[in-house]
């Protein structure tokens, strides 16, 4: 058996019959019915009996190898509400997940997001197994940039400190100064303009953020024209159309969104601030505008609340389901490594981030307070 736990297929016997063999065990007995109750309960209005049936088995499989495997499952908020409730050992937003990781003891972290959390995950664990149960489980913002593109950007404003979303490439992160989420953008931003002594700051690569940023704080923002492909899909109309529809219902939205929704919405912050907003707040009627699997898990612990649900699906978190992540802990694959040179300075970037004090109170973006209406320098 390998280090990690995982034992490799017998010479000449593919792993893909070890995996139908796993697969075709698995059927919904009373034990796996017995085990997977409280989860049910969750879910079981956004999930249908007969999808049980299929679930309940792969849940309970899944959380029996974790417990074999040493591993552990960090969830993102947009996950299957099936993955978020019934196998998810930490679930959240992408800060909550970052810090999640770097305190864990378990010998293997199967990250049920996308590439770039699994990435952070790695360069906080370099001598952990990180998995990812989809390789092309990407991120339109971390694709609209690259280390180069960072390098071009310092020589062209040489001193002012680069702050970079996380929804970035380790090898991007390696090129820059301190990371942040949508949950700590704003303290991040002010943090390195003290620390740098400047008055501006290269925010990347999500224009939308920087945007939202810019009218929260008097630093000024230099931004790059990057867009999360689900959140930039939201207009202003939409809310409009919304509040004429449902004229009871609180809206919450993403700070990925352009500004104009930020303005229409009731509020704005990350997910785990909006999760945070219909607990405590308990809405009678809310709508989050965002992805479609975060109103179904919210949902799972709000019995009192009614989500409107217009939202937009990631295609790239889609990828993750309980299939490929039972699939991922019988092989060990898809493995995820950052070369060690990458890692060393991307770690110091998300390091930062995270000795930075936790916020009190998740960030919110509330732009129609906001004192300051200025306009970012775009790259
Ligand atoms: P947060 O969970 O940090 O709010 O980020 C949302 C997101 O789009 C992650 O891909
Ligand atoms: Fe990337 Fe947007 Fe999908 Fe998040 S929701 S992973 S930012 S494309």
């Amino acid at each position: 058996m390998a280090a990690d736990g995982f034992t490799p297929p017998p010479l000449g016997a593919p792993a893909d019959a070890r995996v139908a063999a796993a697969f075709a065990a698995l059927a919904f007995t009373p034990e796996v019915e017995a085990e997977t109750a409280g989860a049910w309960e969750k879910v079981k209005g956004v999930v249908t009996p007969l999808e049980w049936r299929l679930h309940a088995p792969l849940i309970a499989a899944i959380n029996r190898l974790k417990v074999e495997k040493n591993a552990v499952i960090l969830a993102h908020n947009y996950m299957t509400p099936e993955i978020f409730h019934g196998v998810g050992d930490y679930v959240g937003d992408s800060l909550g997940l970052a810090r999640e990781a770097a305190r864990s003891d378990a010998a293997v972290i199967v990250q049920a997001g996308v590439h770039f959390m699994a990435e952070t995950s790695k360069v906080l664990c370099p001598d952990k197994t990180v998995l990812i149960p989809d390789l092309r489980a990407g991120c339109s913002l971390a694709s609209s940039i690259t280390g180069a593109d960072v390098r071009l950007i310092k020589q062209r404003y040489p001193g002012i400190p680069v702050v970079t979303y996380v929804n970035t490439t380790a090898e991007v992160k390696a090129e820059t100064d301190i990371c942040c989420t949508s949950a700590n953008a704003v303290q991040v931003v002010e943090w390195a303009a003290a620390q740098w002594g400047v008055d501006r700051v290269i925010l990347i690569p999500d224009e939308y953020l920087a945007r939202n940023v810019a009218r929260q704080t008097e630093v000024k923002i230099i931004a790059w024209q990057g867009r999360c492909e689900v959140h930039e899909r939201f207009t202003a109309a939409d809310i409009a159309e919304i509040r004429a529809s449902w004229p009871g219902a609180e809206i919450l939205a993403h700070p990925e969104c352009p500004t104009e929704v930020i303005e229409a919405a009731d509020f704005a912050g990350s997910t785990a601030a909006m999760n945070d907003y219909v607990l405590t707040r308990k809405p009678k009627q809310v709508v989050l505008i965002t992805e479609c699997s975060m109103a179904d898990n919210v949902a799972g612990d709000a019995p009192d609340t009614e989500f409107v649900r217009p939202c937009n699906l990631c295609p790239h978190m889609k990828r993750i389901s309980l299939e490929n992540i039972y699939e991922t802990l019988l092989t060990g694959r898809y493995e995820v490594s950052v070369p060690a040179e990458v890692s060393e300075r991307a770690r110091l970037a998300v390091q930062r981030m995270i000795d930075l004090p936790p916020p009190r109170v998740p960030a919110r973006y509330d732009l129609v307070k906001a004192r300051h209406h200025v306009d970012v320098e775009l790259i």
